[in-house]
């Protein structure tokens, strides 16, 4: 097709490029074109992709959640299903592939993260869809987790070092019943995908959580060490965590880390390095700025997301698919 060569013009495979956009010159008026032009350039759409860690794409006939659907079928990842997985951020289901963003209160930030990085079971992709941009703000911050790991390895060397070795251990209360009001209000049945108290204990097990039970019925879970520095396949490393999400966004951490983080000896992160690690990652974040249409592909390695707060009448609506 003759829109295939002038399309990917645009790409770098740099490393130092973030992101790439990609623009629909308007050659592809179709979602059955879409597809066909992503399958047609599959390997470089890819490649593209494991180099600069996310690409939006822009002007494309992508307009509800059935045709980004399809348009994020055509890149052929495995499904990473939002059921299997063990967030406790409050979702809906649109098709079976696709699922609202985060339903947080619009003025309610989300901070950087990689997706499930406090869990032992993330996604490698994540894509978001605007179907609705907001009135003011609402804008997907993205951010570079092998340019955050190389700043932070010159800033802090010695703690960089302890928390590749260690890794990071989160801690995190589950309610006793769902509360969509909160970023983060799933319950702990709805988390941990159980029923009884008998089969959250056998999956928390089973993940080689720690646990004790609250007096209200909620439940706090400790992971193991988890990996928060990783290197890729290459040679690159990445910081790979939620320790900015955590830090900044949930609940009594910023006034005590310790509730909810420590490294994988159960020592204490100094509140400097926190600091050094959300200064750093602030200044190396994209805004987003969401046109409706908007499809965006996050090598969720390579790239953290968060969302900035937004504002107005108009209901802002992202949807997000999952892949690995
Ligand atoms: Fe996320």
């Amino acid at each position: 097709m003759s829109y295939t060569s002038t399309m990917l013009e645009g790409l770098e495979y740099s490393q130092a490029h973030f992101p790439t956009v990609i623009v629909n010159d308007g050659s592809v008026g179709t979602l059955d074109q879409a597809t066909t032009w992503i399958s047609e350039n599959l390997s470089s759409l890819k490649k593209e992709l494991s180099s600069t860690g996310a690409i939006l794409f822009r002007g494309f006939p992508v307009t509800n959640a059935e045709s980004y659907d399809a348009f994020f079928s055509a890149f052929n990842y495995a499904n990473f299903t939002y059921k299997e997985s063990l967030s406790n951020a409050v979702r809906i289901n649109h098709t079976e592939l696709v699922f609202t963003a985060n339903e947080a209160p619009k003025d309610v930030e989300i901070f950087l993260h990689n997706e499930m990085a406090q869990t032992p079971i993330y996604p490698s992709i994540i894509s978001l869809f605007c179907e609705n941009a907001a009135e003011k703000g609402g804008a997907t911050a993205l951010c570079r987790s092998d340019s955050v790991y190389d700043q932070l390895a010159q800033k802090e060397p010695e703690l960089t070092d302890k928390l590749e070795r260690l890794g990071i251990k989160y801690t995190t209360t589950m309610p006793k019943e769902d509360s969509p009001e909160s970023g983060q209000g799933r319950s702990w049945r709805s988390t941990l995908g159980v029923k009884s108290v008998d089969q959250a204990e056998d999956k928390l097990r089973s993940l080689d959580y720690s646990w004790r039970w609250g007096e209200d019925g909620s439940l706090v879970a400790q992971t193991a060490a988890l990996p928060a520095i990783k290197t890729l396949e290459g040679g690159r490393k990445v910081f790979f965590n939620q320790i900015v999400a955590a830090y900044q966004g949930w609940k009594g951490v910023k006034e005590d880390p310790s509730c909810a983080l420590c490294f994988g000896d159960d020592s204490a992160f100094p509140v400097s390095f926190l600091e050094n690690v959300v200064s750093i990652a602030k200044s190396l974040s994209f805004d987003l700025e969401w046109q409706d249409g908007d499809v965006a592909i996050v090598d969720n390695h390579l790239a953290m997301h968060g969302r900035l707060p937004y504002s107005g009448e108009r209901k802002r609506k992202v949807l997000v698919v999952l892949g690995k």
